[in-house]
């Protein structure tokens, strides 16, 4: 067996397939995110751990746990993650999409400038970036700062405590503004302006190679054999990608989970003329460019779960009829917003309600505002000359068919699902059975073991009637911009 672990946001998510790439299972285990100010996001990594330990043990009830071969991983990217000497947690973890970062990213876009930092790294800062967050460490926090003994990404604490190995994989590396992403190498200049030493850094895999095995007592704990591999993985959109075979050239996929992204997969190094979209490794050996917003399926989420106060999703959607037609938009973010506009002050917006506007139009508009602003980043790979007329799509948010059709209508591309929505963690596991020799490359094991089970054509009428929509959509931010500041 191999088992796929996708350190989400909202959740852990495992996946156990057998060696023919038949998914066995999958467990999720929910846990908080704490939100200490407002665009200030945080987790407790022991509780990670806690809860992909319960998972593990779960998710292999029923099954011979002596004939597991490898485990590997999809983890929520940027995330910084920071030990002291004596391997103890210095702080929470500062997530992805925590905008507390606002002067360390304007420093290094503005007093380092974007040309130095392009040609270092492959990118430019955004907030989330894991280099700005160990500014912001260093400025505010100096005591944490000077404990420092070991920096990692979010799933690379969960290998350290599994194995006892420090390492990471180039495709979350990538997200960390410390890597020089086309040469693959901890980049010196990076190093020295963040005033941190390389010894803190992780040893860089790729994604499908083993970096060790279970520490004994933690064979002990999970009644695991010593031999199973452990596989460095990858960051979640790099496994999403090739849990959905989103590989070679020109492949696009797009995740909606907690945050949007869309995922386009490159064999050479590429980079957006502006640098709005990101230019990063991806898990099959290869490069990708990636356009992230920060709240995707967590805009419905909270407009569900907060607002209306239910938890059936399914309910609040199914008397929407009428794509395209009211004149109710929704700005989706609630956490700033990553790409295009890099401005962690952005906020949410209602607008355009009526007395006739219903609690349907609204929830509409929440679904609709995710699709427009995936559309803003793929605007800028048609920039770029690339050419998207198909995308593969998984996580939570996909797993509703009114939003499939409402994203497919929207970005005007065929859409397609594969038989699990769970593409991070399916990914994940493939990259374990590749790291175990059981197909010869990631790209010839996701274009083998990927599925797809549904393909949705844009219709011409809706689609047109969302192109009118789009052209207001867009107008609404640079009205709001200035309130936002
Ligand atoms: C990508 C990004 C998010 C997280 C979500 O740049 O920040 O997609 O990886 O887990």
């Amino acid at each position: 067996y191999y088992i796929g672990i996708d350190l989400g946001t909202s959740a852990v998510k495992l996946l156990l397939m057998n060696q023919n790439g038949a998914i066995q299972k999958i467990v999720s285990k929910e846990y908080p995110v704490e939100y200490p100010k407002p665009g200030w996001s945080q987790q407790n990594p022991e509780e990670w751990y806690e809860k992909t330990v319960d998972g593990l043990n779960e998710l292999l009830a029923d099954y011979c746990k002596e004939e597991v071969a490898g485990i590997s991983f999809g983890g929520q990217m940027h995330g910084l993650v920071i030990l002291d000497k004596k391997d103890q947690v210095i702080r929470p973890a500062i997530l992805w999409n925590d905008g507390r970062t606002t002067e360390e990213t304007e420093y290094l876009n503005y007093k380092i400038g974007k040309e130095k930092l392009a040609s270092h790294t492959g990118n430019i800062a955004f907030a989330g970036f894991t280099a700005p967050k160990l500014l912001w460490i260093r400025k505010h926090e100096p005591e944490n700062f000077s404990r420092i003994d070991k920096i990692m990404l979010p799933k690379d604490y969960l290998s350290y405590r599994l194995t006892g190995i420090h390492s990471t994989d180039y495709s979350d590396a990538s997200g960390t503004l410390l890597l020089d992403v086309k040469n693959k190498k901890w980049s010196n200049e990076m190093m020295e302006i963040c005033g941190i030493r390389k010894e803190w850094m992780p040893v860089l895999y790729e994604s499908h190679q083993v970096v060790g095995t279970l520490l004994p007592e933690v064979c002990q704990l999970l009644s695991l054999p010593s031999r199973c591999k452990v596989a460095a993985g990858a960051g979640d959109n790099a496994a999403a990608a090739i849990g959905t075979a989103t590989v070679g050239e020109g492949q696009c996929n797009i995740s909606l989970g907690t945050s949007g992204t869309i995922f386009i997969s490159a064999r050479q190094f590429v980079k957006d003329s502006n640098n709005a979209l990101h230019a990063f490794a991806h898990a099959d050996g290869n490069y990708h460019l990636l356009g992230c917003m920060l709240s995707a399926a967590s805009c419905n989420k909270w407009w569900m779960e907060e607002i209306l106060k239910t938890r059936d999703f399914v309910k609040e959607q199914q008397d929407i009829f009428e794509l395209g037609k009211n004149q109710i938009f929704f700005l989706p973010y609630l956490m700033g917003e990553r790409s295009p506009y890099n401005n962690p002050n952005a906020r949410a917006v209602f607008f355009g309600m009526s007395m006739d506007t219903s609690r349907e139009d609204m929830t509409q508009a929440v679904l609709e505002g995710v699709g427009f602003a995936l559309r803003d980043s793929l605007e800028i790979a048609k920039r770029n000359g690339i050419s998207i007329k198909c995308a593969r799509i998984c996580g939570g948010g996909a797993k509703s068919l009114l939003w499939r059709i409402i994203i497919a209508n929207i970005l005007n591309i065929k859409v397609e699902s594969i038989r699990v929505e769970e593409g991070p963690a399916f990914g994940s596991a493939i990259l374990a059975a590749v790291a175990c020799k059981e197909y010869a490359s990631v790209e010839e094991a996701a274009n083998k073991l990927v599925m797809v089970t549904e393909t949705l054509e844009p219709d011409a009428e809706l689609s047109a009637r969302y192109e009118e929509k789009y052209r207001k959509f867009k107008e609404i931010y640079p009205a709001c911009k200035p309130v936002f500041e």
